[in-house]
């Protein structure tokens, strides 16, 4: 039996990362935070999300910080931490992240795309059913003992299998949601400004236009940036089927909230899924007044496997930078001004 030698563990090299302080505003799984090392660990175990407040006070003495879409990291942070090196964001989307404020000092900002794509592209195909096959009606009226039996038409929906799927966004997420519909026999368009290098077999590309006005379902998967803010308004809702449906699992302000619900109160839209929305965790009374409407809190890449996967993503992106390599999951930054 071999037996370890304590002076070879005392003669360990140091990678220049070791005495490093990171801050994560939210609890690690095991193997995070042994991709972290022996840096020293800050963990804000207390009400999620991490209060700004205590957020600010903390990053003027960290290396890294592991933060998550619900942590505002702005110019007003970035300005309150000169040892910062890299946020590491716990999420494949990052507009909670002022990207020109980290270019401008000199941060580098990670994501963690790819371990969630599958997990995500999950929810919004329940999404499509839930919303298609009146799911969530049907569990209400079941709970509240008002089901007086069977009927031939309670609670008539729409098939999906042979449906046609719009899909807004074709990157990893929108790709595996195509992937699901062909499995559903679905005829799968896709809007996006430039062509998918790899689209989905008998994926079509199509203009925004033609495919609001085509798709039984439309599902979202742009990320939150100044150009898709309210991407989907009160005009491009008009152009929509009347009987379709909309799933956004995206970010919430890529639609107008407002107008989408007088859409759906108006019947010029069948039903809505939304797992995101504009001012989270507020979802307005419009909206949760809808009996069409599937809602779901934020929760698309939430499975124990997924969640632990992209906390172990985001801890050696942040670790790569502290060791001064470079991180596998770079956010592109823009070029700083001046
Ligand atoms: C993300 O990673 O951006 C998702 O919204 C998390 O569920």
């Amino acid at each position: 039996m071999s037996r370890r030698n304590p002076s070879r563990r005392r003669a360990r090299v140091r990678s220049p990362g070791d005495a490093a302080h990171v801050l994560t505003t939210y609890p690690l799984p095991p193997a995070a935070r042994a991709a972290l090392g022996t840096m020293r660990l800050a963990t804000h175990r207390g009400p999620q999300p991490m209060p700004a407040a205590a957020l600010a006070r903390a990053v003027g003495r960290i290396d890294a910080l592991l933060c998550q879409l619900t942590d505002r990291v702005d110019a007003a942070l970035l300005a309150r931490a000169p040892r910062l090196r890299v946020v590491a964001n716990c999420a494949v989307g990052y507009d909670n992240v002022d990207l020109a404020a980290a270019a401008a000092h000199g941060v580098v900002v990670t994501n963690t795309p790819d371990v969630l794509t599958e997990t995500s592209a999950d929810l919004a195909f329940a999404l499509i059913l839930a919303a298609a096959r009146r799911v969530c009606e049907g569990d209400r009226l079941v709970r509240a003992g008002r089901w007086r039996g069977w009927s031939p038409d309670l609670l008539l929906g729409r098939d999906v299998h042979g449906a046609t799927l719009g899909i807004v966004g074709l990157g990893r997420i929108g790709a595996a949601v195509a992937r699901r519909a062909r499995g559903f026999g679905m005829r799968v368009l896709y809007h996006q400004r430039h062509p998918a290098r790899r689209p989905p077999a008998g994926a079509l590309r199509v203009s925004l236009t033609r495919l609001l006005a085509t798709a039984d379902v439309v599902s979202l998967h742009v990320p939150l940036t100044a150009a898709t803010r309210h991407l989907i308004g009160a005009r491009e809702l008009a152009h929509m089927r009347r009987d379709a449906i909309l799933v956004n699992t995206s970010r919430g302000a890529v639609v107008d909230e407002a107008a989408l619900a007088r859409a759906l109160a108006r019947g010029r839209l069948a039903a809505a899924g939304l797992d995101v929305f504009g001012r989270e965790p507020h979802v307005s009374r419009a909206l949760r007044a809808l009996p069409n409407v599937v809602l779901t809190p934020h929760v698309a890449s939430a499975t124990t496997a997924t969640r632990a996967r992209m906390a172990v993503v985001a801890a050696r992106n942040a670790a790569a930078v502290l060791a001064r390599r470079r991180p596998p999951n770079p956010v592109p930054l823009p070029a700083p001004i001046g």
